[in-house]
């Protein structure tokens, strides 16, 4: 039996529960859970905000911990070696997506959390493909949000070439955003961070933000006008996209992985005379995985984290949902 952490229904609080998780599948791999990371995809899923929950609910998709097992056929994992898991935990491997290195895009590829049990637990399993090792001398403790909140703001960096010649704006600067920052920063960029917390305005600034704006001012947002390369927002609420879209340059693209449920209303003539785009893509590969934390551990990158024992899981939700996290909430194990 494997001790977690589940909602048994929408909203519900989460209580100490057991599940059998059957035979080691040989292409499989059992982690020991040391940290998990709380993304703000957890509660998400936890409010079944989605329609794509199913109940009991064990989330948690930001996990570093140690191989405990690996089935008969996984050869490049070893028993004991520290890995991290996000999002995903399996790929069909044949279809032309996964075929071409694009797993993150594939149409059947599971999510840890979606209809399995992820990581609020001492146990969470796998497919070895979506298990990635840890590059030596990477803090585990702060390693675990880059597994979902990195490598989700680190993938449009590369799939759109950003160039460090570019202007390149976060809007939100919470657990993924703090992380974009630091990221942009190290790659040459000149980074603008849109926050809505005035308390931010200092330490953004120390996480890599040449500029802070306000988020919710319409004047300081149009005073920013033919500014940016790209605008990568990280918010789930609306925002006026049509006064940020006016903030890039020709050919300039707003870039949303921040899962904003309102209906987007974008004037096409706000795009076309400009030639702007407007895009989304969710976390990255494998390969990207790897390719973030190489570039993390090179570049001394690591998410600033407020750490919470899981037994605390519901006062670290808690703290998540009131806005108050710090910038990313670890439960430790
Ligand atoms: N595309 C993907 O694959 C992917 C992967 C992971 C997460 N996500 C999604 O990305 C979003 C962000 O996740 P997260 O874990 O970074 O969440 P988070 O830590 O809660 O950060 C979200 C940030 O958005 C800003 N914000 C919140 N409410 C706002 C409001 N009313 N007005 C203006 N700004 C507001 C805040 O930043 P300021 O204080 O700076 O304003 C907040 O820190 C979520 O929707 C999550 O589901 C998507
Ligand atoms: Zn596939
Ligand atoms: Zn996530």
């Amino acid at each position: 039996m494997i001790k977690a952490y589940a909602a048994l229904e929408a909203k519900g609080k989460l209580t100490a529960w057991e599940y059998e998780p059957g035979e080691l599948g040989r292409h499989d791999v059992e982690i020991d859970v040391d940290y998990c990371g709380i993304c703000h995809s957890d509660l998400s899923m936890l409010h079944n905000e989605w329609g794509m929950s199913s109940f009991p609910l064990v989330a948690g998709h930001e996990v570093v911990g140690r191989v405990a097992a690996v089935g008969a056929d996984v050869k490049h994992l070893q028993q004991g070696q520290v890995v991290g898991l996000g999002w995903h935990s399996d790929y069909c491997k044949v279809c032309s997506s996964c075929g071409s290195g694009d797993q993150n895009l594939c149409s059947t590829a599971e999510g840890t959390i979606v209809g399995r049990h992820g990581g609020f637990a001492e146990k969470v399993r796998a497919n070895a493909s979506a298990v990635i090792p840890l590059p030596k001398g990477m803090d585990a403790k702060t390693a675990g949000p880059l597994f979902c909140g990195g490598i989700t703001v680190f993938n449009p960096m590369v799939q759109f070439d950003v160039k460090p010649t570019d202007k390149v704006a976060v809007i939100g600067i919470g657990g993924l955003g703090h992380i974009g920052l630091q990221f942009l920063r190290a790659w040459g960029c000149e980074v603008t961070a849109f926050t809505s917390s005035e308390s931010k305005h200092d330490e953004v600034k120390k996480l890599g933000a040449h500029h802070v704006l306000n988020s919710r001012d319409p004047q300081a947002i149009q005073d920013a006008a033919r500014r940016f390369d790209l605008l990568l927002s990280t918010v789930n609420v609306k925002l006026v996209w049509n006064t940020y879209l006016g903030t890039l340059k020709p050919r300039g693209r707003l870039h949303m992985v921040g899962a904003t449920l309102e209906p987007l209303d974008i004037s096409v003539f706000n795009l076309m005379g400009a030639q702007r785009s407007l895009s989304s893509s969710p976390v990255g590969s494998p390969a990207t995985i790897a390719k973030m934390l190489d570039f993390s551990a090179l570049h001394h990158l690591d998410p600033i984290v407020e750490t919470f024992p899981m037994e605390k899981i519901n006062e670290a939700l808690a703290h998540l949902a009131a806005g108050k996290a710090h910038y990313r909430v670890v439960l430790t194990r």
